[in-house]
């Protein structure tokens, strides 16, 4: 069975390696190959802060909030192995800053020692009047894919870069089922209008006494303009914009600004830090993350295809139970198939 994953984020690769591990044995053989025009350090997975919350998407949804939870359990269960440091992976805890009384979120019980601040917590931070504590966890994607590639080739999974123009070319050249991973370019392949670009811009700064990582709330007419502040293993993200519809990745010097000045606000000491890079890239934003099985007719045989895209300002929040799923999918089709040790018995 040949499987073609499209790509090379952290969604197309976790799924890779969910497929692998929970088929390779049951599946022979099974080829996964992978194939994309961007790599790691170029994809937006890379340049996300990678932090773990469904930032900007707490809408309750179960069926996420579930993905959300396996992938913050599977990580936690990781950090207790000498992987952690090669997969970049740690805890970080830090606040969410509010200025009235919000409901909690979905994520309350996922993270770890989740509270309401204190009066004197919230005297840090003038203007916000309501906020959360809580231990949540990193996990950095110029760290984590450079190390699923490493897993991916250590099993004999192919890389190969291209940009793939139609499912038809990937099933004309031998794949059985095609994975598409293809994040904010989904539409190129096959037109969705639910799928939109959120563009972000963020600031990398060096500021190594920064230990918490601070979230603020705050949308006005629709338009997200709201400073955080994560600290990495080496450099503090300080963000953010949320700017729907606006495909553009370059770097803007009024949001540079804007962004900038609301961080030193809420983080005075920031003023002593060295900005070394902007970096713009695009979330790609779906009312829900579409991950689903469609079978697209064709003159030859019926085109097999997974699609898991659409992970917005949470793509590395939700990964693993997402390519979970996905590998879930992917055993329905070989059941079809009779590829499973059923049928060969
Ligand atoms: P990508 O990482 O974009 O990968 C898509 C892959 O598909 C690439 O390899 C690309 O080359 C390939 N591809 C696409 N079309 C084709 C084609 N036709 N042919 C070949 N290859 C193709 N999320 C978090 O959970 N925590 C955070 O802290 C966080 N911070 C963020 C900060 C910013 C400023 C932004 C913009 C996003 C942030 N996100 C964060 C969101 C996260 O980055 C995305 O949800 C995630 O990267 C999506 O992963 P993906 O694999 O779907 O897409
Ligand atoms: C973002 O998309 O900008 C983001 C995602 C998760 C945490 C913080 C910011």
């Amino acid at each position: 069975m040949r499987v073609a994953v499209i790509g090379a984020g952290v969604i197309g690769l976790s799924t890779a390696q969910c497929i692998y591990e929970q088929y390779h044995s049951i599946v022979s053989p099974l080829t996964i190959e992978v194939y994309a025009d961007q790599f790691t350090p170029l994809t937006t997975s890379d340049g996300a802060a990678g932090f773990w919350q469904p930032y900007l998407y707490d809408n309750g949804k179960v069926q996420e909030t579930k993905w959300n939870k396996e992938t913050f359990d599977y990580l936690v269960t990781c950090l207790s192995s000498a992987e952690s440091v090669k997969m970049g992976i740690f805890l970080q805890s830090g606040y969410n800053l509010f200025s009235e009384p919000t409901p909690d979120p979905s994520f309350k019980d996922i993270v770890l020692g989740f509270r309401q601040l204190t009066e004197r917590e919230l005297k840090m931070f003038p203007g916000y009047n309501y906020g959360w504590f809580n231990t949540a966890l990193m996990v950095e994607g110029k760290t984590y894919l450079p190390w699923l590639m490493d897993w991916l080739i250590k099993k004999g999974v192919k890389f190969y870069q291209r940009k793939i123009e139609s499912f038809k070319e990937l099933a004309e050249s031998g794949a059985d089922v095609i994975i598409n991973c293809t994040g904010v370019r989904s539409g190129d392949l096959q037109p969705d209008p639910e799928l939109k670009p959120g563009r972000g811009q963020i600031v990398k700064v060096d500021a190594p006494w920064l230990k918490h990582w601070i979230l603020t709330h705050d949308l006005k007419a629709g338009v997200y303009n709201s400073p955080y502040i994560i600290p990495g293993s080496r450099l503090v993200t300080v963000g953010g914009v949320f700017q729907l519809g606006n495909w553009s990745r370059q770097n803007n010097s009024i949001d540079h600004k804007n962004i900038w000045e609301g961080a030193c606000e809420l983080e005075p000491s920031l003023k002593h830090a060295r900005i070394v890079e902007d970096w713009s890239g695009l979330r790609p934003v779906r009312n829900k993350v579409r991950l689903e099985r469609e079978t697209i007719p064709s003159s030859a045989t019926p085109i097999e295809v997974i699609h898991n895209y659409g992970h917005g300002g949470f793509g590395l929040t939700i990964h693993r139970g997402c390519a979970l799923e996905a590998a879930k999918l992917f055993g329905e089709i070989v059941d079809k198939k009779g590829e499973g040790p059923k049928a060969r018995l």
